[in-house]
């Protein structure tokens, strides 16, 4: 496996698959501290492309001035180790000065499905997170690319960029994965102290029980929420939820009344990280 620091570096490893007949380039973008979340997206590209890359980058722009990217884990050699072992053909790990140099004045910002959750607590979040995938795009020029349904947000956001520019690509979604106790797996879980850790099961068991309430015919939003909150009141409090929505699973625009599919969104801050989830209820489902 090759690990690319420079823009020209991964270019060229990709050009020369592509001149040795690989047709189907992979791209699993990534800030590093890898875990099984990202091993499956991993294994997602690696069964069907033939060249598969993972760039690591803690990108900067998508960090507001207060959140945690001096903190960030930053692992580099067990992750380079970890996409070895899984079968990665090249790493692309720059520095911010590859991806950002001087003078660069462009950013690349999508309307719409960043208005609401992550986009009102994290101003600005969305249009790093779009600016530095667009990059990655042009750079790697990928067939497909593999992010996960745990940040639905962002990948309903990066749909949107891809379909609004043009970009000549296939974004795949890969299912959260999880902890035995139901926490989705997140970089950001290494930072939880012992007691956060155990407190953050609450953030699944709230999406479950809000489902449940849906299934057995609740239908409006609020109660389900308010039901949610009690329960992360309870069972979390050492932490602080910064939202829980029903939001539309395409539009991503609140819903009050539940006729039809919907997304349940939440984020908890706790003192050593802030964490998000989501479910999708699938209301064509039979209700129990
Ligand atoms: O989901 C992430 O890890 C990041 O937001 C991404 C997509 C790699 C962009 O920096």
């Amino acid at each position: 496996m090759n690990t690319a620091k420079t823009i020209a570096e991964i270019r060229r490893l990709v050009a020369d698959a592509r001149s040795g007949g690989v047709v189907c380039v992979g791209l699993v973008p990534t800030m590093g501290a890898l875990h099984k979340g990202h091993y499956s997206l991993i294994d997602a590209a690696c069964g069907e492309c033939d060249f598969v890359a993972v760039s690591i980058f803690v990108n900067p722009t998508q960090f507001g001035p207060n959140e945690d990217y001096r903190r960030y884990p930053r692992p580099i050699d067990d992750d380079v180790a970890g996409c070895v072992s899984h079968g990665v053909d090249a790493v692309f790990a720059p520095r911010a000065e590859e991806m950002y140099p001087d003078g660069f004045a462009t950013t690349v910002s999508v309307a719409g499905p960043t208005g609401p959750m992550e986009g009102r607590c994290r101003p600005g979040h969305f249009d790093g997170v779009c600016t530095v995938v667009a990059k990655l795009f042009n750079i790697v020029a990928p067939d497909v690319a593999c992010f996960g349904a745990k940040d639905y947000q962002q990948v309903t956001v990066i749909k949107r960029m891809a379909a609004d520019l043009d970009m000549p690509l296939r974004i795949k979604v890969c299912p959260t994965v999880r902890e035995a106790d139901g926490l989705a797996m997140s970089s950001r879980n290494v930072c939880l102290g012992d007691e956060e850790r155990a407190q953050a099961a609450a953030l699944y068991e709230s999406l479950r029980l809000s489902e449940r309430l849906i299934r057995e015919g609740l239908s409006r939003a609020e109660e389900v929420i308010e039901t949610a909150r009690r329960h992360l009141a309870e069972k979390a409090p050492l932490g602080k939820a910064d939202y829980i929505e029903i939001v539309d699973p395409d539009s991503l625009e609140t819903v009050d009344t539940i006729e039809k599919d919907v997304v349940i969104a939440l984020a908890v801050k706790f003192p050593s990280a802030r964490l998000i989830d989501n479910i999708r209820v699938d209301m064509t489902e039979q209700r129990e």
